[in-house]
């Protein structure tokens, strides 16, 4: 079905275009056969995913200089960005924002609704149309589930819609984390992520980067992921469901060692109490779901770790220095992918690939 159709079919009606399968709404969120909004991890493939990483590897070299610096920055010199940001960051945020500066976009941030006309009863959708309406594209984190989506529903039906990015959502979606996550995946391994067991630790149950980098999965062969959660904060069924229904092999458990032993990578989380209703976090003890300095020994030689960041304790600074410790690594992959990822939604990228 195309865009057109799309429309018909669902009469402009959010609530009906809500409730489709993700499937049946990526076509209204792609142009001319390309991503236009990214708001779902669903809407990688394999062939976008390498080719973001090519890119993203390309402008990591072109930029150590100062003529390709200035080669990047003149590719969207002509375009404005908003980051919209009204749920805490730090690195989705800053990567964000260097992004667009890698590439010469220049930006707005709005980080606080106070600060703005949503103060005096503007509705959310209101302001987001009204910044809609000086830039070229919206970067957006917020903390209502389905916010983004429906801001770049409203976007498309508008006479000037602009592309918007996902940079966290509900607790959902963050699909470009999972971007960043999968790009370090790739730079770890020489380009081989088939076949690789992930162990996805803590909080899985109401983390959108593991449930995202899950979704990722269905790209690559013969994946394998260990779920390593205390049974309070296990994988939600809806993702259970999809692993299963794309053939892709997981295994749940609450021993960490036993788990983390086997993986190629270990991917550890926070325990994401924001979400609490009534301090049910405190409530369970993750004192085992921590890496510390000892886990070194007893992983893969090869394996990596990974974190989202940011952290608390479940991974001791001591293990910061050795190899396999991926993170910051990871936090900096990031501002590569997402301006590749930019670079991508505007059509630029060609001319960085040559
Ligand atoms: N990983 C991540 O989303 O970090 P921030 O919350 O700091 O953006």
């Amino acid at each position: 079905m195309d865009r057109t159709s799309l429309m018909t079919n669902i009469e402009t009606n959010w609530e009906k275009f809500l409730d489709l399968q993700i499937s049946g709404k990526i076509p209204f969120f792609t142009k001319n056969e390309r991503m236009y909004d990214c708001l779902f991890a669903q809407q990688f493939n394999r062939e976008i995913l390498e080719h973001l990483f090519k890119v993203a590897g390309f402008l990591r070299k072109l930029t150590k200089n100062k003529e390709g610096m200035e080669f990047a920055n003149s590719l969207l010199s002509h375009k404005r960005a908003m980051l919209y940001f009204v749920q805490p960051s730090t690195r989705t945020f800053f990567s964000f924002l260097n992004a667009c500066h890698i590439l010469g976009i220049k930006t707005g941030e709005i980080r606080d609704t106070s600060t703005s006309s949503e103060l005096k009863g503007e509705t959310p959708e209101d302001s987001v149309r009204t910044f809609s309406s000086y830039v070229d594209l919206i970067i957006m984190r917020h903390p209502t589930p389905n916010f983004v989506e429906k801001t770049a529903w409203l976007m498309n039906k508008t006479k000037r819609p602009v592309p918007v990015i996902n940079g966290g959502s509900g607790k959902d979606q963050h699909p470009t984390q999972a971007l960043l996550d999968l790009y370090t995946l790739y730079r770890s391994f020489n380009g081989e992520i088939d076949g690789k067991t992930i162990a996805m630790v803590g909080d899985l149950k109401r983390g959108r980067t593991v449930r995202s980098l899950s979704y990722l999965m269905k790209n690559y062969k013969n994946m394998k992921l260990i779920f390593i959660s205390p049974k309070e904060f296990k994988m939600e069924k809806d993702i259970l469901d999809f692993l299963k229904k794309h053939e892709i092999t997981f295994h749940e458990t609450d021993k960490f060692e036993e788990g983390i032993k086997q993986a190629d990578a270990v991917y550890m989380t926070r325990i994401q109490n924001e979400h609490d209703k009534s301090g049910e976090s405190g409530k369970v003890d993750v004192s085992r779901f921590c890496f510390n300095k000892e886990h070194l020994n007893i992983i893969k030689k090869n394996a990596i770790i990974m974190h989202p960041l940011p952290r608390r304790n479940e991974i001791a600074v001591e293990v910061d220095d050795d190899p396999r410790a991926m993170y910051w690594r990871q936090e900096r992959n990031g501002m590569w992918a997402r301006a590749a990822l930019i670079s991508y939604i505007f059509g630029v990228d060609d001319k960085l690939l040559g």
